[in-house]
Order: C-alpha cells, then structure tokens, then sequence
C-alpha cells in the first residue's frame, strides 16, 4: 500500500492533509522520515505521525443495544449518534446495518463491511428482523391482522405493497413482528394502517443474532462464528 493511501486509513488525514504532514517531516517509516507520498509500503513497516505507531484495523463487526433518544446515522445532528456509543478507534467509519427510529429501542448492527451489511438489508436475502411492538389499542381482529401482514399492505405514498411479514400476535396490544425488508418507519405505518399506533418499539433480533443480555447503551464486537452466520 502505498504511504499517503496508508495514512489516510488510519488517522483522521485525508490524503492530501497526509502529504502535508509528510512534507513537515512528521512521518517515520521504520525510524527515517519519509517525504515521497507514493513510497510502497511492506507489511512489516513500522510508520509512526509524530509518535503516534499507525497500524491497519480490520474489518469490524459490533452489536449495539440502542437506547431511545439515539440516533443511526453518521452526521452530526440533534442526538447523540449510535457511533457515539461505540467506544473503538475510528468508530465514525462504521455504518449502522439498517436504520432504528430515535424512538426505537435494541439491536443495531454497524459495521464497515458493506457487502456483508448488504446481506443482511438486501430484501432478496430473506434476512428476518423481529421486533416486539406495544400498541394503542387493542387489536381487534388479530387473526385478520395476521393475514393482512402476511398478503401485504400498501403503505401511503408507496406503489409495491410491503413483502410478506409474520405477526405474532403475544397479547391484544403486543405483538412480536418479522420484516424482511425496511422501509421508512415500517412497523409504525403498518399499524397506522391497520388504524393502530405503536406505542413502544423494540427491535429483538436480525437473522440468527438475538438482542440478548446486553443492556441498553452496551455494545459488544461479534464472534467469527456471529459474522459468518450471516454468510
Ligand atoms: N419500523 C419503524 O417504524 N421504526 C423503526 O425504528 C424500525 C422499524
């Protein structure tokens, strides 16, 4: 790799700011300041900015357990930002997998593999995403409401009814629900069309990986075996 690509991978640097760095003399390859932008790197270099030792971080793959008022997004805004929680380096490069409402609580993924997160959002993966619903209401008809979400139902503003989804219907106002898809605010419109509101949403589960015993704001890395899963 060469230098000014290696630097901008593991500082803040973008490449032009890495080159300004090296022109200072800020950057030591094994000990010498290197100056030249497209000096190859082999794997065993050592490259220090100032006295900063720069090393490469994998792929990263984390389970976060979001608690309202927390936002899945990468810019900077109102609330404090699901990336915020994660206490790694360089943890505004990795990507929330899939979007919670602020409002919503547990599990987001966020990793910086985009072609694994591409499995898991993909609708043509068939990657379940669970969530534990508290409704308004009762629900009056909850063997209807089974059906309903399970022939689709065509949200506002939208051409394609929603794929089939599997209402668990736990008591008449909880409810456990399975999306393989994810639109814009998709169980709320849901309910919203069935004449209900979710009063409470919680995600529980993506594919294999179940929310667990990590309390709200905690986060964890995933096994090798919790990655693969989703392969
Ligand atoms: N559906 C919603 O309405 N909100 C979420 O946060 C996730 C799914």
């Amino acid at each position: 790799m060469r230098l000014d690509r290696f630097l901008a991978e593991t500082t803040d640097l973008t490449r032009s700011l890495a080159k300004k760095a090296m022109q200072r003399g800020e950057v030591r390859v094994n000990g010498e300041i290197v100056k030249q932008p497209a000096t190859h790197l082999d794997p065993t270099d050592r490259v220090h900015w100032n006295d900063e030792l720069l090393e490469l971080v994998g792929l990263r793959y984390v389970m976060l357990h979001k608690p309202a008022g927390v936002e899945c997004t990468s810019r900077r805004g109102l609330y404090p930002r699901a990336i915020d929680l994660i206490d790694l380096p360089k943890a505004e490069r990795l990507q929330p997998v899939g979007r919670l409402d602020v409002d919503t609580t547990g599990l987001v993924l966020l990793t910086d593999d985009g072609q694994w997160a591409h499995r898991i959002t993909s609708p043509r993966k068939r990657c379940g995403k669970v969530y534990r619903a508290r409704l308004a209401e009762p629900l009056a008809h909850p063997d209807d409401a089974v059906v309903i979400f399970h022939e689709g139902i065509l949200l506002e503003g939208e051409e394609k009814p929603t794929l089939p989804a599997e209402l668990d219907v736990l008591s008449p106002t909880e409810v456990a629900l399975t999306l393989y898809e994810g639109r814009y605010h998709q169980v709320k419109r849901m309910f919203a069309a069935l004449g209900n509101a979710v009063v409470d949403l919680q995600r529980v589960a993506i594919g294999p990986l179940a929310l667990d015993d990590l309390a709200e704001g905690e986060w964890r890395t995933l096994t090798d075996a919790e990655v693969e899963a989703f392969r």
